[in-house]
C-alpha cells in the first residue's frame, strides 16, 4: 500500500474507532488539525478504505528540544495490526520531516516507536487512565526529507 496525503477529516473514522472509541469528537480532533503546516497521511486498501492514519502537527514541548512537530493519532485498523502497515506509514511520514518530532505514546506501544528511532523522555505518566511515555526523535541533516 502506498502512503497518501489526506485531510484531518479523512482520519476521523479511525481516530474515533481505534483510538478513542465511544468518546466525543473533541477528544479526537485537535486545534492544529487544520493548520496549513499540518500533515495527515494514510494507507488505503484496494477498496479505497482508509486503514491506517497518522498526523504531524506543529507543536513543541518543553522537554523535547529540537522537535517542533508532534506526531498524533497513529492508528491501524484493528484487524490489520501486526502486518507492517504502521511501519510503512510512520516511515513515510518521518521521511517528510526535516526537523525533530515528539509524541505521547501509550506505554504498550513504546516498542513500536523505539523501532522507528524514537527515544523515551522522562518518566511514565498516566493520561486518560492509561500509562503513557513521552518520546522524541531528532533528525540529523543527512536524514532530512523533502518537506
Ligand atoms: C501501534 C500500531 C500503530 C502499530 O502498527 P502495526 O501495523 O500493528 O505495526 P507493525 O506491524 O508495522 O509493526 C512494526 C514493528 O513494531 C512492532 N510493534 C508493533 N506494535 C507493537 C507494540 N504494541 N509493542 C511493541 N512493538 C510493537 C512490531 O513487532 C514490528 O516489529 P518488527 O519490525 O521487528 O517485526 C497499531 O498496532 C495500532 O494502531 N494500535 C492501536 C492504536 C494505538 O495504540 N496507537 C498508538 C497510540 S500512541
Amino acid at each position: 500500500m502506498k502512503p497518501i496525503v489526506v485531510t484531518a477529516e479523512d482520519c476521523y473514522a479511525l481516530r474515533s474507532t481505534v483510538l478513542r472509541p465511544n468518546q466525543p469528537k473533541e477528544n479526537w480532533t485537535f486545534d492544529t488539525d487544520g493548520d496549513k503546516r499540518a500533515l495527515h497521511m494514510a494507507l488505503q486498501d484496494d477498496n479505497a478504505d482508509i486503514v491506517a492514519i497518522v498526523s504531524i502537527l506543529p507543536e513543541s514541548h518543553v522537554d523535547c528540544e529540537g522537535c517542533p512537530w508532534r506526531l498524533r493519532s497513529m492508528a491501524v485498523r484493528e484487524d490489520l495490526h501486526g502486518h507492517g502497515l504502521g511501519s510503512i506509514l510512520i516511515t513515510a511520514v518521518l521521511g517528510k520531516l526535516h526537523e525533530g518530532v515528539w509524541c505521547t505514546a501509550r506505554k504498550h506501544v513504546e516498542g513500536f516507536y523505539l523501532k522507528h528511532g524514537f527515544n523515551t523522555v522522562g518518566e511514565e505518566f498516566t493520561m486518560n487512565n492509561m500509562p503513557h511515555v513521552r518520546m522524541m526523535k531528532t533528525l540529523n541533516p543527512s536524514q532530512s526529507g523533502d518537506a
